[in-house]
């Protein structure tokens, strides 16, 4: 392709919901171009449609012979309708738009069907929706003639939109993958919270039914009984949030360098602390829901000294509910604690909003994330012991070991006791000063991997949680 052409003629071919995106943010930004249809004649449907309307569409062969850029807009599977015009089609730049997971690359496809044209792999990674905003998104650019590259640069500056060279041709590939992935990361956050879950489910299903003195009855699950086991696969979450950063503030105390080699499963654990924290938050705001619905002298007569009051039943009457029914303080400050935990959860979540996120300063960051995460899961476990602490005072010790809020808070306590020793003034200046590197980058041997190679670890806040909203 030459670059003398620097108002090449551009065709869209296609009249779909891409094209006509692409086409409104030509006509938007008064760059001339053309549709290539199969039918020029036929009524424009769907949105966008005055684009189509506005605009000159012609005949597939005309579109394509008498434009210098063709934009395929148009699925792979169709683009055999390019062999009508295969003899015009000679040094024009064909720009593969597609993302079709699992069949053949459409550049691949094009460059064997055209070995004589510019193939080039453009502007897939953006949605139509986001292409009709006036904010146009990022797009990229790849192929192997570079003169064509530079044209498709300066046509997307044209039309507004941030453009990225990508290389050769072949980084296409990882193009189509950056957009067909399906939530990447999350595979072992899903799995992880769903073994989780499946603990909390069966355990505190057969707590409730089987293992009570007084069982529930079947009628308590689809609420009392799910808001128990949603609260602790919440504070389990939590927990496994919090707890691996820790363990890594104790292994690089234990080493003197923040440069420990760590087992994979640490490493891991790890990367999936941000995805645990996002669980958490949306499995305790499930929990808060069922709670408020709950929270009643029927569920919880023990926080409501006068309905349980012998007098009040004793011709069978239900208590009053204009009466003076009111919450023992220890209700009041379960309530509370859970309160100030879900606000400071979800303070934490909007901390991590881009917007915000990109607003504050490292030690602002730092301050949410770290001290506020604290904050939370020890207003948690604050708040479940004083749930479960009236009825485990009852209770002997084999009694209360397997109850759901005691040992849902297993792993909450366990951080949060390494936590405040952590917070010791002498460890804590102490990790500081690890963190800040000023101890021996490789003041352990042992720390090097089998490689030899020492590998740097999260080296955040001490235990931080990012929670990606
Ligand atoms: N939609 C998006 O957000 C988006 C984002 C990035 C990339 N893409 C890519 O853009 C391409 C088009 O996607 P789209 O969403 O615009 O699809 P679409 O709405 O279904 O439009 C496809 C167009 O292809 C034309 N076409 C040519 N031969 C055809 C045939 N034999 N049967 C049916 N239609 C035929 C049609 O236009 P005529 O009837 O006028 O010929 C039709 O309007 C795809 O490769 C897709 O992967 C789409
Ligand atoms: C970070 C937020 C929270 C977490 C992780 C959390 C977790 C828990 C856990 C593990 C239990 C023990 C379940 C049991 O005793 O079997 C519990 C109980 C309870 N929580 Fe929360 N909680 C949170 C916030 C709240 C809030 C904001 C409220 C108030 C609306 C609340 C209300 C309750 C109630 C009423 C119970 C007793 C449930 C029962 O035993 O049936 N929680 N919570």
């Amino acid at each position: 392709m030459a670059e003398d052409s620097s108002h090449p003629r551009i065709c869209i071919l296609g009249t779909g919901e891409f094209a006509r995106a692409l086409g409104a943010r030509f006509r938007r930004y008064g760059v001339p171009f053309w549709f290539g249809s199969r039918d020029p004649a036929r009524r424009p449907t769907g949105l966008l449609k005055e684009v189509i309307e506005k605009s000159t569409v012609k005949n597939v062969e005309e579109a394509c012979t008498e434009s210098d850029i063709i934009i395929l807009a148009i699925h792979r599977r169709h683009y055999g309708l390019l062999e009508r015009c295969e003899t015009h089609l000679d040094d024009k730049i064909l720009v593969d738009v597609s993302n079709e997971p699992g069949s053949e690359l459409g550049f691949e496809r094009l460059a064997t069907m055209f070995p004589k044209c510019a193939i080039t792999k453009a502007f897939n990674t953006a949605s139509s929706r986001a292409m009709a905003l006036d904010e146009g998104p990022c797009v990229y650019v790849c192929g192997n003639d570079e003169a064509a590259r530079r044209v498709l640069l300066r046509m997307a500056a044209r039309i507004g939109l941030p453009a990225v060279d990508y290389g050769r041709l072949g980084n296409g590939g990882a193009l189509e993958e950056q957009v067909n992935r399906l939530f990447p990361g999350w595979g072992w956050p899903c799995l992880v919270v769903m073994v989780i879950s499946a603990f909390w489910i069966v355990f505190a299903a057969c707590r409730a039914f089987k293992l009570r003195k007084n069982p529930y009855s079947p009628e308590r699950l689809p609420t009392n009984v799910a808001n128990k086991i949603v609260g602790a696969i919440a504070a389990t979450c939590l927990g496994m949030a919090y707890f691996p950063g820790c363990l890594v503030a104790f292994v690089q105390l234990a080493r003197g360098s923040k440069n420990v080699d760590l087992p994979k499963i640490i490493d891991q654990w790890l990367g999936i602390r941000q995805q645990l924290g996002l669980f958490a938050l949306i499995l305790a705001t499930l929990h808060v829901i069922l709670s408020l619905v709950l929270i009643s002298p029927a569920y919880f007569p023990h926080w409501y000294p006068e309905a349980i009051d012998g007098k009040r039943f004793a011709n069978g009457t239900p208590p009053d509910p204009l009466g003076p029914i009111r919450m023992t303080w220890i209700g009041e400050t379960v309530i509370l604690l859970g309160a100030l935990a879900m606000v400071a959860l979800v303070l934490i979540g909007i901390a991590t909003l881009p917007a915000i996120s990109r607003s504050l300063g490292w030690r602002e960051w730092r301050c949410v994330q770290s001290h506020m995460g604290f904050a939370c899961l020890l207003l948690t476990t604050c708040h479940v012991v004083m749930r479960g602490a009236p009825v485990w005072l009852n209770k002997s010790v084999k009694d209360v070991i397997p109850t759901v809020s005691f040992l849902s808070l297993l792993l909450p306590w366990l951080t949060v006791g390494m936590r405040l020793v952590l917070y010791t003034p002498c460890l804590y200046r102490r990790v500081a000063r690890i963190r800040s590197g000023e101890f021996s980058k490789y003041a352990d041997s042992g720390s090097a991997g089998k490689d030899g190679i020492k590998k740097e670890t999260d080296d955040g806040a001490v235990g931080d949680l990012s929670i990606v909203v």
